[in-house]
């Protein structure tokens, strides 16, 4: 746990003062403001070729496309073809919907892969290397949506980051600091070395030769070139050559899936966020619904009364997750019972502003299934209004570390997001039971919270993070950031966060930006506060609607992230 956070420690950027709620409520710094049209990502390159699209007269799924690939060449940490995400929209009529490109299992796998003959879980195993890999989704999500509704042809869209990759990406301070950290682990993966092989410093250009290739070929054969292409070939000989399970077959099967989203009201807010097999939007709602009794802002923006209420609804939610959780076309999901009002108040029926609750005393909820038991992100608005939230993953960093120098890219570690063992945690502490146990071909579990909020039946919101468990208290903070405590979507973004997960119970903080003050009078009720594991909570990218009909981005300032838009 300790190690995955490192990295980000070494390159995160803190608040260097204490900053109390008052003051973050007057500063109102301001992201990017643009009349039309905005891309919000982990990369300036990636949200400048989205933009460009969106200026070409593309819309939001065109921009989607470009900015998806774009990340895949400028942020290889996270952006990927070899993962796989989930993407909420919203047209400028109202309408919305969700894809699913989460990776899956391969069809080779079982429940019990990561376990060894005495039943213990291998380490490292689900993590690292060719095992570690799910059948990734990213290449057909970024087409199905371009096939339902973009209007650009995909060459346009795909040559911008051809030519990206072949003229190189410059290396940032964050980045060279990155790849020093991750060096000994892609090296102990791969043999034959990689595309980030040698010392890299800030300012250095690295080029992706093999990837532009690779994109070349998609670009001209389509989504089938990596599915069931040439492409394909290589990929499936080339896991299994490092010991992996995936077959063209696996590749051959694979198909992205529109998803209804979750949709749930929050005071005079309608959010639309993801469905599963994502967690996300389920406990996205479950939070908010605990907390809307209570009146945050007038608490104040983390203060001892506001981080109580909601360190509180986030312990029960998590509890409900690790429980009832799972790919919903596997296991039975009780979605509306979940997310009922009087189910939620009830779960809250034991907390009190007097003590923690202990979480060994909150398991899950009693929902009743009638059924058997088995079972980087950016946003972007465009000119025509319609909106798109979209997160991508590796998984962990350069996901399993394991890249095919002759397609150029790194594959997933997704693996690990399904319960390998219940009650073992995996690599965000998070634990599991059988709905999220591996099947073959099932989608395992995942945090990611691409979200959309709405006001008065109009577009307010679009927002999501990475960060793993913490992405959906990240996305849940930066919301009440903006509609209880008033904040720009800049500060909204930038706010110092905190992150429980019913288990390991404990309230991790961004190290010092909370008061001694707050932290005794939040221990003194009871809370274990860990300010170690968690350097930096969620990495959000986002964009508001102002009153006035112009956007405001919010680049989280924790990365390289960066607005671009006209
Ligand atoms: O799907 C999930 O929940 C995780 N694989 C997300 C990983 C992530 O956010 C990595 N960032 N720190």
């Amino acid at each position: 746990m300790m190690n995955r956070f490192l990295p980000l420690l070494l390159i995160a950027v803190f608040y260097s003062c204490k900053k109390s709620p008052e003051i973050s409520q007057i500063t109102k710094k301001q992201g990017l403001i643009t009349q039309k049209a905005m891309v919000v990502s982990a990369r300036e390159e990636a949200s400048k070729i989205g933009s460009d699209i969106l200026a070409k007269g593309g819309n939001a799924f065109d921009a989607m496309a470009a900015t998806e690939l774009a990340l895949a060449v400028a942020f290889p940490y996270a952006g990927n073809i070899g993962g796989g995400g989930f993407m909420v929209y919203r047209m400028h009529d109202g309408e919305i919907g969700a894809l699913d490109y989460r990776e899956k299992a391969p069809m080779a796998a079982t429940k019990d892969m990561y376990l060894d003959s005495l039943g213990q879980v291998i380490p490292g195993k689900s993590t690292t290397g060719a095992m570690a890999v799910g059948v990734p989704g990213t290449i057909a999500g970024v087409f199905e949506a371009h096939k339902k509704f973009g209007i650009l042809p995909i060459e346009a869209i795909i040559q911008p980051v051809i030519e990206l990759a072949e003229r190189g990406v410059i290396v940032t301070k964050k980045q060279a600091a990155s790849i020093a950290y991750f060096k000994p682990q892609i090296e102990a993966v791969n043999a034959n070395g990689t595309v980030l092989d040698g010392e890299w410093k800030e300012n250095d250009t690295i080029k992706y030769p093999a990837l532009a290739n690779t994109l070349k070929a998609i670009m001209k054969n389509g989504r089938d070139e990596f599915y069931k292409g040439k492409t394909a070939k290589i990929l499936a000989t080339f896991i299994q050559s490092q010991g992996g399970v995936i077959t063209v077959e696996d590749l051959a099967r694979y198909e992205a899936k529109w998803r209804e989203p979750v949709t749930f009201t929050y005071d005079d807010l309608k959010i639309i966020s993801m469905s599963p097999p994502s967690s996300g939007g389920i406990a996205l709602a479950q939070m908010m619904k605990m907390i809307e009794p209570y009146n945050l802002s007038e608490y104040g923006h983390n203060s001892l009364k506001a981080i109580q209420v909601i360190t509180e609804a986030e312990r029960r939610a998590y509890a409900d997750r690790s429980f009832y959780l799972g790919d919903p076309d596997f296991v039975t999901v009780p979605n509306e019972k979940l997310i009922n009002t009087d189910y939620l108040s009830k779960r809250m029926e034991s907390f009190s502003f007097e003590n923690a609750t202990k979480s060994a005393d909150v398991s899950h909820g009693k929902v009743q299934i009638i059924e058997s038991d088995e079972t980087t992100h950016y946003s972007i608005v465009d000119q025509y209004g319609n909106a798109i939230a979209a997160t991508t993953t590796l998984n962990s960093g350069f996901g399993s570390k394991l890249y095919s120098n002759e397609l150029g890219f790194f594959l997933n570690n997704e693996m690990d997001d399904f319960s390998s063992k219940p009650g073992v945690p995996n690599v965000y502490g998070l634990v599991g039971a059988e709905a999220n146990s591996i099947l073959p071909e099932k989608r395992m579990l995942s945090s990611m919270t691409p979200t959309i909020v709405e006001k008065n039946g109009k577009l307010l919101m679009s927002l999501g993070t990475p960060g793993g468990s913490t992405i959906i208290t990240s996305v849940l903070q930066t919301i009440l950031n903006v509609h209880e405590f008033g904040m720009s979507m800049q500060d909204a973004v930038d706010a110092p966060r905190f992150h429980h997960q019913w288990l390991p119970d404990e309230i991790r903080i961004e190290p010092q930006v909370f008061t001694g003050t707050l932290k005794s009078d939040l221990q003194a009720k009871g809370y274990h506060l860990n300010e170690e594991n968690a350097p930096v909570i969620g990495k959000v990218d986002a964009i508001l609607v102002l009153e006035d009909g112009s956007l405001e981005g919010g680049a989280d300032k924790r990365g390289d992230d960066t607005a671009v838009g006209f």
